[in-house]
């Protein structure tokens, strides 16, 4: 029974697992609108099921509306039972392969590249590197004979977890941590170790583009949540986890990408209630943490969390070294195991010389006197984007920490024409509609300041505000 059910480490009363298992292919479009059910006594048979089980199953689905009763009759799917929002036909195809729209912008070479929401190289200590590099050899002779344990260098996640609980009054065991290849790797886990085909999973809207494709590849169907300048609108979020009983929110609630927003500390707060409240898991990303220009942002959600309702991913791939991929999750225990699992599917561990290399500048002094240069170098970077833009009529709101400027342009400028004519000029940005569930979003963009040089980024900006204001003279 339970496998039919779907997550097996159910320990739900068996109505309530039949109930899941008539509402999942009630969304899964199984039954159409106004269609008949089968009867209680025929599902009790095909599950192997006391009648009496089945019944009570059905009568919830009719307390909530999900299904009516004829008299005499049995029971019928009630409209609107579908989920409303994401519009794919039919998602659950094991051989479906999303296309990254992310990473087809990304290998168009452009001069001003205001695509990559990614370091400038000139901006990391490179010459120190190698000096970093020899010494873990010298310490670590075997280093590159070795394979790393599947969770971790231990070393390295007794230093994370030091570093959280100072930072963040996070105090967690070093196994309640899980070195990944890059966060993008641990979302990709935790979405095949939580997220069966047709589960809802509450994203933000807009999102980091690569995240929408790795729920869609899982099968999941999508609820978009807006994330505002305040954060977000709580009530629709209960609603939603209400409703829908979505397995997972995916958010990324401090200097968002691509907006920028950060979401408050109260609305953190009242936001693991309602994940705990709803058994709804909250599976925050942060890579962004350490880039604010003055105030350091809130503490993590995961700080709040008790019952284990949330994970926490934390990359370093924004500012310390991106090209050793070194992300860190935090989950619970009876998670993790799961975590384990598949990460030793996917890659047995991550590289231990990475690791080591990770550990030593991110423990040095070398790193903490980079940060202030860093923070400075980039919200000068930003000033310089801003300043061009303050000539045109485009909308955004300056966000406190990131890489990123979330803008509006007027809707009278096609973004599809505007992005192949920019190519064209050697310029690329992110289309507003790559990072939006939905797919609209069609006058925004996201414009990333943190890659190209003070002198590239202006020059890049001034070119397309350019394009884009002969597009609007075009179209107007
Ligand atoms: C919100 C968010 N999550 C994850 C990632 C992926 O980062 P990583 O390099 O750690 O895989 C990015 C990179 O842009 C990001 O912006």
């Amino acid at each position: 029974m339970e496998s039919m059910m779907g997550h097996g480490t159910s320990a739900k009363p068996l109505s309530e697992q039949v109930y899941s298992y008539l509402w999942t292919r009630i969304q899964r479009g199984e039954w159409r609108e106004h269609q008949k059910l089968p009867s209680v006594r025929t599902l009790a048979a095909e599950l192997d099921v006391h009648r009496l089980t089945v019944f009570k199953a059905y009568q919830r689905l009719k307390d909530e509306k999900k299904v009516y009763v004829k008299d005499k009759s049995g029971y019928y799917v009630h409209p609107g039972g579908r989920l409303p929002f994401d519009d794919l036909e039919y998602p659950i195809v094991s051989s479906y392969v999303q296309n990254s729209h992310l990473s087809e912008i990304h290998r168009v070479p452009a001069a001003y590249q205001f695509s990559y929401a990614l370091l400038d190289p000139n901006l990391l200590p490179n010459r120190y590197f190698s000096a970093y590099v020899k010494d873990i050899f010298d310490r670590y002779p075997k280093v590159l004979g070795t394979y790393s344990t599947v969770q971790g260098d231990e070393e390295l996640r007794e230093a994370l977890a030091g570093f959280f609980a100072r930072h963040h009054r996070l105090h967690l065991p070093a196994d309640s941590i899980l070195i990944t290849t890059g966060s993008q790797q641990a979302i990709d886990l935790i979405a095949r170790v939580l997220v069966q085909p047709m589960d809802a999973v509450l994203i933000e809207r807009p999102t980091y583009s690569a995240a929408i494709d790795i729920f869609r590849q899982q099968g999941a169907q999508l609820l978009p949540v807006e994330i505002h300048p305040f954060g977000y609108d709580l009530e629709q979020i209960e609603s939603y986890m209400k409703r829908y009983k979505p397995r997972l929110f995916y958010l990324n609630p401090t200097f968002h990408n691509p907006t920028g927003y950060t979401v408050p500390a109260i609305q953190r707060k009242q936001l693991v209630e309602l994940a705990e409240r709803y058994r709804c898991f909250l599976i925050e990303d942060d890579p962004f943490h350490d880039i604010y220009f003055a105030q350091q942002p809130p503490a993590p959600l995961y700080s709040y969390s008790t019952e284990g309702y949330a994970a926490y991913i934390r990359s370093f791939s924004k500012y310390v070294a991106p090209g050793l991929r070194i992300a860190a999750v935090c989950m619970q225990p009876a998670l993790m195991k799961h975590l384990l699992a598949v990460k030793s599917l996917a890659d047995n561990g991550s590289p231990l010389l990475n690791q080591k290399i990770f550990l030593h500048y991110f423990t040095s002094d070398r790193l903490v006197q980079h940060m202030e240069k860093l923070r400075i170098a980039l919200n000068v970077r930003k000033s310089i984007m801003e300043e061009e833009m303050s000539t045109t009529t485009w909308k955004w709101k300056s966000p406190e920490g990131g890489f990123n400027l979330w803008v509006k342009l007027p809707d009278t400028v096609p973004m599809d024409v505007l992005l192949a004519e920019s190519i064209e000029q050697s310029i690329s940005f992110v289309p507003g509609a790559i990072c939006d569930p939905l797919k609209e979003s069609r006058s925004w963009m996201r414009l990333s300041y943190s890659y190209i040089n003070e002198k590239q980024l202006r020059d890049g900006m001034r070119l397309l505000i350019q394009l884009a204001g002969q597009l609007e003279g075009r179209n107007s």
